[in-house]
């Protein structure tokens, strides 16, 4: 059975202090939901999320890691780093990895083995830029980020697999996705990784739909059958409006 999930990435916003006064708000505020709830801070306030949110259903999750085990990679987070504080799952391929800090396709199916190989739960993060969508290109764009990030994966790890559809152009644009384009994607998602492997991975991966989601317009995306939530930016940052978007799920 695939789960629901809403999860706020953070991206490179809020210090210390700031998170401390937003989990505690979140914590305080959180309904009851049937659904999972992530945050994603920045990566030197993970530990203090950890500790400000023990007790609570809100888990803290990264949001990017190394491949490599250890070593020089001046400025890099590894796997065992993540789970020794207590981590469990951790984004990887968002577009702004990829699109500013060049993560290519084949580092990041090489993060995604990492990952799994230390037995983290990834959200794996890909989407179309604009020109693909209006070239007509979106689905060819999306079925090759899958292959190549993800289609090497033995089906027994897909159980470990969340993906997250978020087309560029709607990525902090405030443009979304309609409903009825996640829902198409979505569709398409689930055909290409039955076609992959099998019904049942198709059938039980959680597809998370992400790119300007907000309090206004995340009930009706939630509402089609093929989006299992949302990965959420700027309105993550707001706790009335990330827990706005936690009850329309
Ligand atoms: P926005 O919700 O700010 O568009 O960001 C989406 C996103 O990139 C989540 O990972």
């Amino acid at each position: 059975m695939r789960s629901k999930i809403v999860a706020g990435n953070w991206k490179m916003n809020k210090t210390l202090s700031e998170t401390e006064v937003l989990v505690t708000e979140l914590a305080a505020k959180l309904p009851d939901t049937d659904a999972e709830v992530m945050v994603a801070p920045t990566y030197v306030n993970l530990v203090g999320a950890v500790r400000y949110l023990e007790g609570s259903a809100i888990e803290v999750i990264a949001q990017n890691m190394h491949f490599a085990e250890s070593g020089a990679y001046t400025g890099e987070i590894s796997a065992d780093m993540l789970l020794g504080i207590g981590i469990e799952t951790v984004i990887i391929g968002h577009s702004e990895r990829r699109s500013i800090f060049g993560e290519t396709d084949e580092i990041l199916a090489k993060k995604v083995i990492a990952a799994l190989e230390k037995n983290l739960r990834v959200i794996f993060c890909f989407g179309e830029e604009l020109e693909d969508r209006k070239s007509g290109n979106h689905f060819n764009i999306v079925s090759d980020q899958l292959k190549d990030g993800l289609f090497n994966l033995k089906p027994e790890v897909w159980s470990k697999v969340v993906l997250a559809y978020e087309p560029v152009w709607a990525i902090g644009t405030g443009e979304t996705a309609s409903p009825e384009q996640a829902q198409e994607m979505h569709t398409f998602i689930r055909r290409t990784i039955s076609n992959e492997y099998d019904d049942s991975i198709a059938e039980n991966v959680s597809i998370l739909y992400g790119g300007s989601v907000k309090p206004n317009n995340a009930q009706e995306i939630f509402s089609k059958p093929d989006v299992d939530g949302g990965l959420i930016g700027g309105a993550s940052l707001n706790a009335d409006d990330f827990i706005a978007i936690i009850k329309a799920i």
